[in-house]
């Protein structure tokens, strides 16, 4: 699919009027490790990756890890172990203009289900000592946490959501951000914002990043001219992420499993076709109870005139094929549920709303502070129900999964309940029954909530 950016779209990548204001300096990289952040590279249940920034003065990084304990002398118990650095030079590039060091520590023969402590630094300079847990060998219960765009005001607003979100699941395993984390894909000040918005979470709750339309942007005045956009700068440096997924596209489609889950994120702005065989294969060999994908354009937009025709076509035919249980996506600004109509409500309505067969629940939504309009038709044009919506409100969501049952919440950044529902599988390959859980609040609109125009 070739990719169009028109200028009004360029126009958004620019600071917004009303944007906070940093002191020149701030969020520049120093010997002290930032922007610590957790990603899974291996197998979640006996290896755990980290990755952190300095400037370049740091050229013999070091990690510690140690079994967590709650005697203090954990550099006593600690090991440690190798790092690799890369070297981020975007001192020629549109918005990043800065070279630093990026460090990777990947722990691996670690035990399932067993928390680690770990810190990272050059052995004058180093961080906190920092927890994870390393997943369960099989099926256990777990949560995740899910946002979609962060994007803008991310410093600002989008803060106060991830922190909600992990006050509602402290003990989430990961989170998965469904694209454009930031606006501008090189931009050093946003990614600053993120990684401070996050703070110290990033190193405690596993990352599972997705690329959106505005992970690509143009690298120098020349690709703008000539419309050619790459991948951030920053995304291989600061994200180690699998390396499972098709050629060309080396850690923005990639897969793992997580006790009786198989996550599947892919990359909705290029080589849909290459991921369509992919994903094939990985749903067709799958032997976990649920499947979750999350990739940034939705299968049923929600906003505007936009519609992803070639993603519906290509990719939907293989959920419904196989099962998969949640689509999570992003892009629209808005909020959508909902799900395809060949999956008909055949009990109740509203809250008592019992389906024997779920189909695929879509989900479409935003965290950070930019907003859209819903679409004027909402669904009616696609061959789908829509069950949930929301204009104006900033969201995430916990998804918690139990054996045979996964309940889904999304839950305003004030914390209140907006969205609920409950599948049931008892056979694993088989599609699950759809049990409505929606709170009985009103839809949120941009005509009942305070203006975001003006
Ligand atoms: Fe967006
Ligand atoms: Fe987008």
């Amino acid at each position: 699919m070739a990719i169009v950016l028109s200028t009004a779209a360029m126009a958004q990548s620019q600071p917004y009027p009303e944007d906070v204001q940093f002191p020149p300096g701030w969020g520049a990289p120093s010997p002290q490790p930032d922007r610590i952040i957790l990603t899974f590279s291996g197998d979640p249940s006996r290896s755990q990756s980290v990755t952190w920034r300095t400037d370049t003065s740091v050229n013999a990084p070091k990690a510690q890890i140690s079994l967590a304990h709650g005697a203090p002398r954990l550099r006593k118990t600690a090991i440690e172990v190798p790092v690799q650095t890369t070297v981020m030079d975007g001192r020629q590039v549109l918005t990043a203009g800065v070279k630093s060091h990026y460090h990777t520590a990947t722990f691996t023969g670690l035990q399932p289900g067993t928390r680690y402590a770990y810190r990272v630094g050059d052995g004058t300079h180093w961080s906190e000592w920092l927890q994870f847990r390393t997943a369960s060998a099989g099926e256990e219960p777990f949560t995740f946490l899910y946002v979609g765009d962060a994007q803008n005001y991310i410093f600002e607003l989008w803060s106060r959501v991830i922190r909600e979100g992990y006050r509602n699941a402290p003990d989430a395993r990961f989170i998965i951000h469904a694209g454009d984390l930031v606006s501008d894909a090189h931009d050093e000040r946003q990614w600053s914002e993120w990684f401070m918005a996050g703070g110290w979470l990033h190193g405690m709750l596993p990352s599972v990043p997705v690329t959106g339309n505005h992970e690509y942007r143009p690298l120098t005045a020349e690709d703008d001219k000539a419309g050619r956009r790459s991948l951030s700068v920053q995304w291989r440096h600061q994200f180690t992420l699998p390396e499972n997924g098709p050629a060309g596209l080396e850690e923005t489609a990639y897969t793992f499993d997580y006790q009786g889950a198989r996550i599947i994120v892919l990359n909705s702005m290029m080589h849909q076709q290459r991921q369509r065989d992919w994903l094939d294969s990985l749903l067709r060999g799958n032997p976990n109870r649920w499947t979750i994908v999350s990739f940034h354009f939705p299968i049923y937009s929600t906003s505007g005139n936009r519609d992803n025709r070639e993603l519906r076509e290509l990719w939907k035919p293989l959920f419904e094929k196989y099962h998969v249980d949640l689509v999570l996506q992003g892009h629209d600004h808005t909020y959508g549920r909902g799900r395809a109509w060949s999956f008909p409500s055949n009990t109740g309505t509203g809250v008592n709303r019992r389906d024997r067969k779920a189909g695929t629940v879509y989900v479409v939504s935003v965290s950070g502070g930019k907003m859209y309009d819903f679409k004027k038709s909402g669904w009616d044009n696609y061959d789908a129900q829509l069950e949930r919506k929301a204009e104006n409100t900033q969201l995430f969501q916990t998804v918690h999964i139990d054996g045979k049952r996964l309940h889904y919440r999304s839950i305003t950044a004030a914390g209140e309940p907006y969205d609920a529902f409950e599948l049931r599988k008892r056979k694993k390959g088989r599609e699950a029954r759809f049990r409505e859980r929606m709170p009985a609040t009103p839809e949120r609109v941009h005509d009942n909530t305070v203006p975001h125009y003006h």
